[in-house]
């Protein structure tokens, strides 16, 4: 039998504070933009898991073949006793890291640390079936904020997948790695999904797909700030817009408004106008050469020590551990 204990850095107030914050800063600024990890309540979640099975979306299932090859030497060259994983989601391809641990030394503790409480509590139901010996303690918390996400048990891998450290952009970036490897012991590593630079046409059909599943993930924001701030938008007066910022390197998001239009936002106290046409960014994802990536780990403190990419060069798995 296990326990699922949650630990609650962020509580819904917490939220509802940081959400007023970033809608205040980020509304009146030109170019208007919001942070991704607003999408994320519960029908955004649905719709991230359901952008996972597209068929355009190719990180989720090439990170997937990647960590199936991987996992048992990740399970031996880390020689953890507990996972801890960031934005962690549903947990479904752990769920491969955790069968390589179970084979090997086996896990003490699961440690998976997102900012939706339900995602947590969802995953922690559907593991205690297939892991049942495995004690898992959740952790709602932003992940960069690691000295708080990071439990202080045993010897840790922190793994941090999907390619979401792209949705930080660079100068955050280099603060969460230094904060990451700052929050680790020598010899303990960090597992990052690390989304590849490839072609435009395919990159950009992932963040653009034919069934517009990734339009409603992205309009979801706007219903988030409906329903917790009792704005006033019109989701659907805003089209869909996915881009590959070469400069930057990074894949953006943005909501273009179809018409002129003014928004109310009772509870930052703010009307928001919309010129016809104009966008609001809502997320970059940035794609990565390997030697950059080589480059920032470094910077960091983390010296990487075991790569894994599939054959089109699309998504990498890096190992990398804190310098003794
Ligand atoms: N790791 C999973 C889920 C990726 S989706 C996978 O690879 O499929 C991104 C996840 O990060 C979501 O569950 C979201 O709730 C969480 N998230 C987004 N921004 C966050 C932040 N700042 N702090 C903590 N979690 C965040
Ligand atoms: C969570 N993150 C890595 C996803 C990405 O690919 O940047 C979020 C996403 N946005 C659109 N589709 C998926």
């Amino acid at each position: 039998m296990t326990t699922t204990l949650v630990d609650v850095h962020l509580t819904e107030a917490d939220l509802e504070e940081q959400l007023r914050a970033d809608v205040a800063s980020g509304l009146s600024a030109n170019p208007k933009n919001l942070p991704p990890k607003w999408f994320y309540d519960e029908r955004g979640g649905e719709l991230f898991e359901a952008i996972t099975r597209l068929p355009e979306y190719y990180p989720t299932r090439t990170e997937r073949a990647l960590l199936m090859r991987a996992a048992p030497e990740i399970a031996a060259a880390s020689r953890a006793t507990t996972l801890v994983e960031l934005g962690s989601g549903s947990s479904e391809k752990t769920r491969l890291l955790l069968a390589a641990f179970a084979e090997h030394e086996g896990l003490k503790m699961y440690v998976p640390q997102d900012v939706s409480e339900p995602s947590i509590r969802l995953a922690a139901d559907a593991l205690a079936i297939e892991f049942p010996d495995l004690p898992v303690r959740g952790v709602v918390g932003d992940f960069t904020d690691t000295t708080a996400s990071l439990p202080r048990v045993g010897r840790r891998l922190v793994a941090f997948l999907g390619g979401t450290i792209g949705n930080l952009e660079p100068g955050p970036r280099a603060a969460f790695l230094h904060g990451a490897a700052g929050a680790m012991e020598p010899g303990e590593c960090l597992l990052v999904g690390i989304g590849l630079v490839t072609d435009p046409a395919v990159m950009i059909a992932a963040y653009d797909d034919a069934e517009g599943v990734t339009a409603e993930f992205n309009r979801n924001v706007l219903h988030v700030l409906n329903r917790r701030l009792g704005a006033d938008f019109v989701p659907h007066m805003f089209d869909h817009v996915a881009l590959w910022n070469a400069g930057n390197s990074w894949i953006e998001m943005r909501l273009r408004a179809r018409r002129a239009m003014r928004v109310c936002i009772p509870a930052v106290g703010i009307e928001v106008d919309f010129a016809a046409g104009e966008e609001l960014r809502t997320e970059v994802s940035a794609k990565f050469t390997l030697d950059a990536v080589g480059h920032e780990l470094a910077a960091a403190g983390l010296d990487p020590v075991h790569t894994w990419t599939d054959e089109a060069a699309r998504f990498a798995l890096v190992l990398a551990c804190r310098r003794g």
